[in-house]
């Protein structure tokens, strides 16, 4: 009886070992100590021994029973806490998650697309200031104090002198201030007017254009900007220049397109016109020479000012301004 409990011992202290998981553990709990298992069947024989050997049988018996519980119980535990350390194990088979990646402001991507079409017909981009002097933002363009063109854009001034750009004609004052001609640039920028509605904010941006050489001729204009067009919106849209009036530039001309929205027949966009108005232009007034000390009876030249939002409104079919703005993650997603 002996030999056969303490062999059942080892046995037992061997398989207990290699057990990885909780239903094997169970198994093996049911085949030594379950109600026909092997130990309690051992058990019960020691109660058929004679009675001189029972208690000593007993004892060994009571003592593999009590060391073969904790045993199991141990296990149990350890077996447990592996299960937990797995919960938190980085699986590096699983597919990645995509952090979601940022992109430009739809603003940003149309002055870049618009600055790249110039810049390959020559034209180079500049920049300046967004605080300005009256000389540059009016009077070098030929919009003195008292001028009623000066009502047109409502200024924000910061002292009789000073104002926030109302548009980016400015940079024509600076670049042929500090540049002779041949000049051809492109001016992207923020501008400011005190306006808000559904096709006005505070802020808004321009890009402004400037060429200025001997014999530039509306021709050049008409080529430039109808170039510029086509390949913005495409080159089957129509485009017209329609006269209009510009201190800083004479002849002076707005550029439309045919609506993008209903082809031309006329609707609500383009209030049942058929066209767009999309920038101004103009050839540069010879008055604004005489502030840069330009040779007006030697160089000619053009120039332009378009609307950013309104030309990324009508790309993109956008019928509120304040969109832009607003910071709002579901709207600039789209783009
Ligand atoms: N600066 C004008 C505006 O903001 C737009 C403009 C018109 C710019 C004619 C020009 C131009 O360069 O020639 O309303």
């Amino acid at each position: 009886m002996k030999e056969r409990l303490l062999a059942l011992e080892k046995a037992a202290s061997a398989e207990i070992e290699e057990i990885e998981d909780p239903s094997e553990l169970e198994k093996f709990r049911i085949r030594y100590l379950g109600k026909k298992g092997e130990l309690t069947i051992l058990m019960k024989d020691v109660g058929g021994l004679p009675p001189p050997q029972r208690p000593e049988m007993g004892k060994l018996a009571n003592r593999i029973k009590g060391n073969l519980t904790s045993r199991i119980n141990q296990a149990k535990k350890t077996l447990a806490s592996g299960r937990d350390r797995q919960k938190g194990f980085l699986d590096v088979t699983l597919p990645g998650r995509e952090p979601r990646r940022g992109h430009l402001h739809p603003i940003t991507s149309v002055i870049k697309e618009v600055c790249q079409i110039f810049s390959k017909m020559g034209f180079r981009v500049v920049k300046g200031p967004n605080v300005e002097l009256d000389y540059y933002n009016f009077e070098a363009l030929n919009i003195p104090k008292d001028h009623p063109a000066r009502d047109m854009q409502d200024t924000f001034y910061i002292s009789d002198n000073v104002v926030l750009r109302t548009h980016t004609s400015p940079m024509q004052v600076r670049v042929m201030e500090t540049h002779l001609p041949p000049v051809s640039v492109i001016a992207p920028g923020k501008v400011y007017r005190r306006d808000s509605d559904v096709s006005h904010t505070p802020m808004f941006h321009q890009v402004e254009g400037l060429l200025v050489d001997k014999g530039v001729t509306f021709g050049d204009l008409k080529g430039t900007l109808s170039g510029f067009v086509h390949q913005m919106f495409g080159k089957e849209t129509r485009l017209r220049f329609r006269p209009s009036f510009f201190p800083f530039t004479e002849p002076s001309a707005e550029v439309d397109i045919v609506c993008v929205i209903c082809g031309g027949k006329g609707c609500r966009t383009c209030s049942h016109t058929g066209w767009l108005e999309i920038l101004g232009s103009g050839m540069v007034d010879p008055a604004v020479y005489r502030f840069v000390e330009y040779d007006a009876d030697v160089y000619s030249g053009f120039a332009f000012g378009m609307g950013i939002e309104r030309i990324a409104m009508l790309k993109y079919g956008i019928d509120d301004i304040q969109l832009f703005f607003k910071n709002e993650m579901r709207f600039l997603r789209q783009f």
